[in-house]
């Protein structure tokens, strides 16, 4: 006899399918991991081996370059544009920080002599930020493909809707939210910051707040003290799979009480509505991998151009010329 919690868990579980279908349709009705199939049948296997080919920190750099793409606009190659006059590359979160222009121009280089005016830009942001994860150890999922590329970029729109090192969790909550991604998406997807690295100035204040390990901030202290002398960059301190020895899982180790470098990874932590699923993932990898794919999922899909929308651009750095 089936009892009335069995129920209920019952149709939760189908209501939540029934909005996962829906939204999945709306957002990406037009995309299909099919797309070049026949247009440019080596597409996929260009990218990943232009795209991985770098230094392990390049790996991150792309993903974090295809995140900058997806909040602004949608995934549109709108932050590879570098336009002076008002582009993304000029907002607060992306100028002196964002990396992986040169790659993504070369492997956009190696497709127009492959299948010319076929792959767009955003296409390659989106299986070079997969391919890169999973070169550096992480979780694989199948990208819908058939972005086009915009022909415009918005420093206004890039400061509103990139989330800063500053925002506390009620803050970074909506800033998902407004991207269609809930609380489990914002912690699954905050674990890309396990890789790559972080300036001193994004974290000089969070290292000496009261929540943090002492031991943890005063090693970050070394390289970025209070006032002047700090080093450019310092690593993540969290889950670090490197080449040539990637260690992947993500364990406990991912989210360190106290253990966050940037404010905003703290704030996931902190004794706040996500820290039972900061819990659940910390120790069981194989629910952080798969909440990790969907979400990039997700994110990968956010507002396309699709059909005659946009274009295919021929160099990602500048709208093609009529
Ligand atoms: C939750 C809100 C987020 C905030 C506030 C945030 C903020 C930051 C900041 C301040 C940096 C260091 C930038 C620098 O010093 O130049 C950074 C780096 C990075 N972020 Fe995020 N981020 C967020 C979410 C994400 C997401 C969703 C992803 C991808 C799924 C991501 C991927 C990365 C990666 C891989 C790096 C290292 C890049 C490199 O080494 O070149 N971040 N982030
Ligand atoms: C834009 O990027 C291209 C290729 O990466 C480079 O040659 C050009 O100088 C850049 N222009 C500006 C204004 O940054
Ligand atoms: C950018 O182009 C899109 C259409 O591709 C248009 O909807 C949007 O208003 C444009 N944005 C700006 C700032 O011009
Ligand atoms: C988060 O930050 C905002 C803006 O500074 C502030 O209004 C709000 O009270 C903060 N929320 C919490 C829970 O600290
Ligand atoms: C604090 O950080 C240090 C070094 O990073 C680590 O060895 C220690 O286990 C941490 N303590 C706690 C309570 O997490
Ligand atoms: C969370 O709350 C507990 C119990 O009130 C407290 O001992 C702990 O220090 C708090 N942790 C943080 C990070 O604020």
């Amino acid at each position: 006899m089936a009892s009335p919690i069995a129920m209920a868990a019952a149709s939760f579980l189908i209501s939540c399918l029934v909005v996962v279908v829906v939204l999945a349709s709306g957002a990406s009705a037009q995309l299909s991991s099919t797309f070049y199939d026949t247009s440019c049948p080596n597409a996929l296997s260009t990218i990943r081996t232009a795209a991985v080919a770098q230094e392990p920190r390049m790996g991150a750099s792309l993903l974090r370059l295809h995140f900058h793409d997806c909040f602004v606009q949608g995934c549109d190659a709108s932050v590879l544009l570098n336009d002076t006059n008002g582009g993304e590359q000029n907002a607060l979160p992306n100028a002196g920080s964002l990396r992986g222009f040169g790659v993504v121009d070369s492997i956009k280089a190696q497709l127009e002599a492959l299948c010319p005016q076929t792959v767009s830009c955003a296409d390659i942001l989106t299986v070079a930020a997969r391919d890169s994860v999973v070169a550096l150890g992480g979780p694989s999922w199948t990208v819908p493909l058939g972005r086009r590329d915009s022909t415009n970029s918005s420093a206004t729109m890039a400061n509103s809707d990139l989330p800063p090192p500053q925002f506390n969790l009620s803050q970074l909550i909506p800033a998902f939210q407004n991207k269609n991604l809930d609380t489990t998406d914002l912690v699954a997807l905050s674990g890309a910051h396990t890789i790559g690295q972080a300036r001193c100035t994004t974290f000089r204040d969070h290292i000496t707040e009261p929540n943090i390990n002492a031991t943890f901030a005063a090693s970050l202290r070394a390289n970025c003290p209070a006032t002047g002398g700090d080093k450019p960059t310092t690593t993540w301190r969290r889950w670090t799979p490197r080449r040539p020895t990637p260690s992947t899982t993500p364990t406990s180790a991912t989210w360190c009480p106290r253990g966050g470098l940037l404010h905003s990874d703290q704030e996931l932590f902190n004794n706040g509505s996500t820290d039972s699923i900061v819990r659940n993932f910390a120790s069981n990898a194989a629910a952080f991998t798969s909440a990790f794919a969907t979400a990039m999922i997700k994110m990968g899909n956010l507002q396309p151009l699709t059909g005659a929308q946009g274009q295919i651009r021929t160099n990602c750095w500048r709208v093609n010329s009529s």
